[in-house]
């Protein structure tokens, strides 16, 4: 039986203290590794979490510093961290074969995998991946090489985010090549937050009134354990049954990894950090009851950080790894009123997201929204020096795929040279969230029209809709290297529906 909703309190996850900080940058230190967790209450279920909480612990750093995080890998399987929104370096920016390779005991640094041990069995499942999506990799393989060779680590990892980049929310997830779907299902998310003068300078709620909201929907079995229909329950093959073609979808909503939760909220305004971190999910949230005059949900930022002007909404539409940042201001209920988020595109259990209790306590509010958050430099799609179109289709042969081509490491479907703007054009058969590394972009026009209400300010994930087509403006900045073009439906993603591109 599924548990009532909004018997659970919101949890915040914790903001991780630097291990050691000079005057250029902050070190951190997560260790992935299993943990068991109460999810639904009364059960544990066994996780893949970054440092044992779910989510992972919040990475929050100043725009202009350095953050270096160290990973040590204490899972049974690989994994490959992508701090999604985040302008960085190629080899530290997750490229999925770049695996972190269990830290298991009794192997010398350097050796890769060894027949016969447990991580042997896991490595031959990506190797097997590797042969599904029509190439072989790794160095530690014998046998199987081919370019290209993934940078592979034993046990820790290194993961430099140089920190050229304006607040906003980003988050980091597993990338692994053909699991990214069932590890990131398992727990591996986090938020990482970048903060800085120019949001600061402005008087939007702060401290306890602004909250990170991970949304993730989830199935469980009846002992608490997750349910995730792989094709392969070993997880040697990626893919899902046939079933679950369009993604895998869960029938209990997580927020901070509680279902359902509520909490308690002065009647106050708060800002809301809406992170879809489903696989798989399209989120309509609205508030209900809406407050008197509607446009509850007045947006402040997306993916890349503050909007030029607020933009209200009565509903905001959130695809899978898409965020939004809004200020809802509870002074708009009664006290004692309880507030739904609702869902919108769900049915039953899965139209309810959380609840929000207004207080009855006096408190005061100095916050407020202004009518100009910042000014945002326009790309001119006059200087983009070419166009390029990626169709994002299933294809008979090839499965998930883009320009008819399922995902091949090293095989780069664009080469933009480092400082020129191009025009992406992205077009679809069904719906897909289209996500681009290493530089975030404008929208220029949707299905030939302008922007969508939600399309607005710098982002680095779009939603299509079935038969859509979108045009971005993209500057390639800063650094070279090979980076991911994917969908970020995380099955559509594992089946090969991803490209490099390679800027030069
Ligand atoms: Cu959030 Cu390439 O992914
Ligand atoms: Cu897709």
């Amino acid at each position: 039986d599924l548990p009532e909703p909004f018997q659970v309190p919101l949890s915040v996850p914790p903001v991780l203290r630097p291990v050691r900080t000079d005057g250029t940058t902050d070190h951190y230190e997560i260790t992935q590794q299993v943990a068991r967790l109460e999810i639904l209450p009364g059960l544990r279920t066994e996780m893949w979490t970054y440092g044992g909480t779910f989510p992972g612990p919040t990475v929050a750093v100043r725009s202009g510093r350095q953050a270096v995080v160290r990973h040590r890998n204490e899972l049974p399987v690989p994994s490959v961290v992508h701090l999604h929104g985040g302008h960085t370096p190629a080899e530290s920016d997750g490229y999925p074969i770049d695996l972190l390779l269990p830290a298991a005991a009794g192997l010398p640094a350097g050796t890769g995998p060894a027949p016969g041990t447990s991580r042997a069995a896991h490595l031959t499942g990506a190797a097997r991946a590797s042969d599904l999506h029509g190439t072989a990799r790794t160095a530690g393989m014998p046998g199987m090489a081919r370019m290209p060779v993934g940078r592979t680590a034993d046990g820790d990892r290194t993961y430099t985010y140089p920190g050229r980049q304006r607040a906003a929310t980003l988050w980091y997830h597993d990338h692994r090549m053909g699991f990214t779907g069932p590890s990131v299902w398992r727990g591996l998310a986090g938020f990482h937050l970048v903060l800085d003068d120019e949001d600061d300078a402005l008087p939007l709620p702060r401290g306890d009134r602004d909250l990170p909201l991970m949304l993730a929907d989830r199935s469980f079995a009846e002992d608490g354990s997750f349910r995730y229909p792989a094709v392969d329950p070993a997880l040697a093959v990626p893919g899902v049954t046939d079933d679950y073609m369009n993604g895998v979808l869960g029938d209990v909503i997580l927020v901070n990894g509680a279902p359902w939760p509520y909490l308690e909220v002065d009647r106050a305004r708060y800002r809301l950090r809406l992170l879809n971190a489903s696989n798989a999910r399209l989120y309509r949230l609205e508030l209900d009851p809406q407050p008197a005059g509607g446009d509850a949900l007045v947006q402040i930022a997306s993916d890349g950080g503050l909007l030029e002007v607020p933009v209200p909404h009565d509903a905001v539409e959130i695809a899978p790894a898409e965020r939004f940042e809004i200020v809802v201001d509870f002074a708009r209920y009664a006290p004692g009123t309880s507030v739904r988020l609702v869902n919108r595109f769900g049915t039953e259990r899965t139209a309810e997201v959380m609840r929000f209790d207004v207080s009855s306590r006096t408190v005061t509010d100095d916050s407020a929204v202004p009518e100009r958050l910042c000014s945002l430099e326009r790309l001119d799609p006059g200087t983009a020096v070419t166009t390029r179109s990626f169709g994002f289709r299933r294809s008979r042969s090839a499965g998930w795929t883009i320009n008819d081509q399922a995902y091949e490491p090293g095989r780069a479907v664009a080469d933009p040279a480092l400082g020129s703007t191009e025009i992406w054009r992205f077009f679809t058969d069904v719906h897909h969230p289209v996500h681009l590394h290493l530089d975030h972009f404008q929208v220029l026009s949707r299905n030939g029209a302008a922007p969508g209400p939600y399309d607005a300010g710098w982002k680095d994930t779009i939603d299509l809709r079935p038969a859509e087509s979108v045009e971005v403006l993209v500057r390639f900045t800063d650094y070279p290297g090979a980076y991911m073009l994917h969908c970020h439906n995380l099955e559509h993603e594992d089946m090969a529906m991803m490209a490099d591109f390679v800027v030069k």
